[in-house]
């Protein structure tokens, strides 16, 4: 079953490649009538700092006794995220490393259809950057070694200008099926916590690295999202985990939130999204995803290298950035062939530090069919997800005539971690009214 269907998705996957005609799925996204569907434009602003703690504090003023009660953010806030986006980004409020020139706002428009299998949703938003978010870990050769090149806007190297901005673009997506308390109220926050990365008091890797279930059972060295119904203290602590049975049964009753990411680098050149989970951590999906590591660690140098017969070269240069008609991505099976290091490497010479593969295995491999463009400054994403996935266990199951929560992020030019763009949670309805309607495709 598994193999069968691996061997569709790459069969389509090539046909897509080879511009074939007739090469469509058996649902095509790609064929929907977007014009007949209507749009409901969502206004996601820079959050900050603002974690689930802040907003707890009394440094939310006058609100955070409410917060606490459960009241929903948007009984407060409505129509004032593009202000709150804007009062942030400028380091006005709760952003202590502002990034110049960033904008406050995103306005993305959302469209949703379903049919008996598939919710299908068709994204559009505009890029603060004149080239597509395509690059990502990238290592360059320098004469001697390889060594990381390009990073995220925030990191000191690249406010310098020792480094070029070079990070993927991504559009997450979070659901819940009612099963998380106070998400349909208070969304994404949950989820967002001070100890995470570039949040207030990170612990230090070794103190990570050191705790008994997130070091030693998880391998983390830092903190991700989290669910407060995981940690035993009432303000959810980054090291009071409950313990793993208790987590356990959390999840089994549906109490995560699913959490997908179409990233422009690690999962469209595949023409998929990765598919994860919150709960203790922001975790994988069970199974194989689209992406790993192109560098070996012990010799620091890359796996796999451009196949100069599919592509025309080995390597790219730093002129390449931005070449719209060039691959970024070295992709298994399609254009990569194993790193040879007698190949004549130049200084200046660019290779991806990560490897995709169309060949995923089970839930980590659900979003497989997430197509996304960017063209004059702006995004247009069409994403399908099957209604059940077939694995319960860490995937929400939509049913026709269900409402859902949903809440998005872009992470647009060049950034990671809080320097994101979100929005207040919303409503889903697969086929009935919500805030947003799943049209029920004939
Ligand atoms: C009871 C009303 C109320 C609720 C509920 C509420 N807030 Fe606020 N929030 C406020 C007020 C009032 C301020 C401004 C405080 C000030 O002037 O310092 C504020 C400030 C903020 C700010 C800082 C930016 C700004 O405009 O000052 C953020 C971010 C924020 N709230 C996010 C949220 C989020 C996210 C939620 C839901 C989890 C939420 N708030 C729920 C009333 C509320």
């Amino acid at each position: 079953m598994r193999t069968i269907k691996r061997a569709v998705i790459s069969t389509a996957f090539l046909a897509l490649m080879a511009g074939l005609p007739g090469a469509a799925l058996a649902a095509d996204p790609a064929a929907i009538d977007w014009s007949k569907i209507r749009t409901k434009t969502v206004t996601l602003f820079y959050p900050g700092q603002s974690t689930y703690q802040w907003l707890r504090s009394r440094d939310h003023k006058r609100a955070y006794k409410k917060v606490l009660k459960g009241d929903s953010c948007v009984s407060c806030h409505e129509e004032e995220e593009a202000d709150m986006g804007n009062l942030i980004v400028a380091g006005k409020r709760l952003e202590p490393a502002p990034i110049p020139g960033k904008n406050g706002s995103i306005e993305l428009a959302v469209q949703a259809a379903h049919d008996d299998d598939y919710l299908y949703w068709r994204f559009r938003w505009k890029s603060n950057m004149d080239r597509e978010g395509r690059m990502h870990d990238y290592m360059m050769f320098d004469g001697k070694t390889w060594t990381f090149y390009g990073s995220h806007r925030a990191k000191d190297a690249v406010r310098e200008g020792r480094q070029p901005p070079l990070y993927e673009d991504r559009l997450a997506i979070m659901v819940d099926d009612g099963s998380v308390p106070l998400f349909a109220q208070q969304g994404c926050w949950l989820s967002c916590h001070d100890s995470m990365r570039d949040m207030p008091n990170a612990p230090a890797a070794a103190a990570v690295k050191g705790h008994a279930y997130l070091g030693k059972t998880l391998n983390k060295k830092d903190i991700r999202k989290f669910l407060p119904s995981s940690r035993t203290d009432g303000n959810a602590g980054w090291d009071t985990v409950k313990m793993p049975g208790e987590i356990a049964k959390i999840k089994a009753a549906g109490g995560f939130l699913d959490l997908m990411q179409w990233r422009v680098h690690r999962s469209n050149p595949v023409g998929m999204a990765d598919d994860g989970y919150v709960l203790q951590y922001r975790l994988f999906d069970a199974g194989k995803k689209m992406f790993s590591w192109n560098v070996d660690k012990k010799t620091m140098t890359p796996k796999y290298m451009f196949d100069p017969a599919k592509v025309g070269f080995k390597a790219l240069r730093e002129g390449d950035i931005g070449d719209a008609g060039k691959p970024m991505a070295v992709i298994r099976g399609i254009n990569a062939v194993a790193y040879d290091p007698d190949a004549g490497w130049k200084e200046g010479d660019i290779l991806p530090g990560r490897l995709l593969s169309t060949r995923t295995e089970g839930s980590a491999g659900d979003n497989d069919w997430a197509k996304g463009v960017w063209k004059d400054g702006a995004y247009t994403l069409v994403f399908r997800r099957k209604l059940d996935t077939g694995h319960p266990e860490d995937d929400k199951v939509l049913k026709v005539g269900g409402v859902y929560t949903v809440g998005f992020a872009v992470h647009d030019d060049n950034v990671t971690t809080r320097f994101h763009h979100v929005g207040f949670p919303l409503s889903l309805g697969i086929g009935v009214k919500a805030d947003i309607q799943a049209t029920t495709l004939k």
